[in-house]
């Protein structure tokens, strides 16, 4: 364990995987999800699913891989065998993937902090139209997503004890002030108030059977469930870690960051008169505007630094998905770190070009004729984190039930916290992994895959 590194306090594995959890995910994706699932019913949905869902879910990852002491292949294969073994390399195949067009945003991100902070960005007319011509840019996003790529290297290269603890414990507090900084001032803009109602107040009749997966796929992306990339930091943590505990705490401090970012988000959409149903563009142009109304001065400092914080926010996530497939590397490869990282990054960068050319740049990448006509970017994302990340959550889920069994589950959970044995959580953690979790997941992942691909209106 030791030559491995581990995080050395209980606030610095919480500050790690929340890093983790916090991204893109939060800021850019739940919103925009969020505006074309119905506002407020999908909100309420998303918040079930995460309490009684995905919690037990993430206590579980982490439980393995704290028990394991190892990457997520060799955790499942130590304490699973070998077959199960492969849903360890699934979970790295998910990750190489996620991070593929993650840092095809991170990039847009990146650039949007360098044109509101040196460029002109704030002075442009129309921000939807701006968006449309920035990420067709070759150039810009090249650049811009290789530079993400190549920080998120040097910082996995450091490890996780000084790479990723360090980065997460200044930059969280300080995303949570300018957010709610930011919430203030866009509440008092006209015809905010029609965002609150859109956010806040639900309509159930709008509700489908798309609104439920899509808000369970969320709710496994934002966490960073499903893949292993918690059995991964689980196998840094401490034993004398209470895991309950811990895992409250990020999914808390998770869902804070999308519940503000959305706050944030509709009142502007609503007082810039948008459709809060333009998809992955919506942060992109919508939060300019905002910032454009503060002034030349004011505008570029605030503008500038939220963007800066988005970015750090998505860099402890691209940390989190680079370090799963680089520990089995190091892990089962005996491969050194720094040659795992570079490989890893080279490889994920290429795998992520044809996302960064189908926005509009190419228009073979931009509409796929076997996928709805919809882009590569949307593609990836869809069947790597929407599809694999919950289906991921029923195998591992599965394997608790039946291979592992939740016994040895709960004597792992019983270190750091001797009261948990006997306890009404364990109870509920064990009756939902065993029972709800696998089944519903199950019945979840059926669903979006013939969805996605054949279309449920057809078999109606
Ligand atoms: N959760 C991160 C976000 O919300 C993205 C992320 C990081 C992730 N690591 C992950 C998603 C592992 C799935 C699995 O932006």
């Amino acid at each position: 364990m030791d030559s491995r590194g581990g995080f050395t306090s209980r606030i610095g594995f919480i500050l790690a995987a929340a890093g983790s959890a916090v991204g893109l995910g939060n800021i850019w994706k739940f919103p925009y999800e969020t505006g074309q699932n119905g506002g407020a019913a999908f909100l309420v949905i998303y918040l079930a699913l995460t309490f009684l869902l995905c919690y037990p879910v993430m206590v579980g990852e982490i439980a393995i891989g704290r028990k394991a002491g190892l990457d997520a292949y060799g955790s499942y294969n130590k304490l699973g065998g070998k077959r199960w073994g492969y849903l360890g390399l699934y979970g790295i195949i998910c990750g190489i993937m996620i991070l593929s067009f993650y840092n095809v945003v991170a990039g847009w991100a990146f650039g949007y902090f360098l044109e509101i902070s040196f460029s002109d960005l704030l002075e442009e007319q129309n921000y939807g139209v701006y968006f449309g011509r920035y990420v067709v840019d070759f150039w810009d996003n090249l650049i811009f997503s290789l530079c993400f790529m190549v920080i998120t290297a040097f910082i996995v290269i450091k490890g996780v004890q000084k790479g990723i603890e360090r980065a997460s414990k200044i930059m969280m507090p300080t995303l949570f002030v300018i957010l709610v900084a930011l919430i203030i001032y866009s509440i008092t803009l006209p015809n905010a108030m029609d965002g609150i109602r859109f956010y806040l107040l639900p309509d159930f009749s709008e509700i489908t059977l798309e609104t439920l997966y899509s808000a369970m796929g969320q709710a496994f992306f934002s966490l960073s469930l499903g893949m292993g990339a918690l059995i991964t930091y689980g196998s840094y943590v401490s034993k004398n870690q209470n895991v309950l505990k811990s895992a409250a705490t990020i999914t808390l401090l998770d869902i804070s960051v999308a519940f503000l970012a959305g706050l944030l988000i509709f009142p502007l959409v609503f007082s810039q008169g948008q459709s809060p149903e333009q998809g992955p563009a919506l942060v992109f142009v919508v939060l300019p505007g905002i910032f454009q109304t503060m002034g030349p001065v004011l505008g570029k400092i605030v503008g500038g630094g939220f963007f800066l914080l988005l970015c750090f926010a998505a860099l402890t996530s691209t940390i989190s998905l680079l370090e799963v497939p680089v520990a089995y590397f190091v892990d089962e490869k005996k491969i050194p770190r720094k040659i795992s990282v570079w490989t890893l990054a080279t490889l994920v960068f290429i795998l992520g070009l044809p996302s960064m050319l189908s926005q509009g740049a190419v228009g073979a990448f931009s509409s796929l004729s076997f996928y709805q006509e919809k882009s590569t970017l949307d593609f990836v994302s869809e069947v790597f984190s929407d599809i694999s990340l919950p289906l991921g959550g029923c195998l591992m889920t599965f394997f608790i039930a039946t291979r592992w069994g939740t016994h040895k589950m709960s004597e792992e959970l019983s270190q750091g916290n001797p009261n948990y044995k006997g306890s009404f959580y364990e109870g509920y953690i064990n009756f939902t992994i065993r029972y709800i979790c696998p089944v519903l997941l199950g019945i979840f992942s059926l669903l979006i895959i013939i969805d996605k691909f054949f279309g449920l209106e057809q078999l109606r």
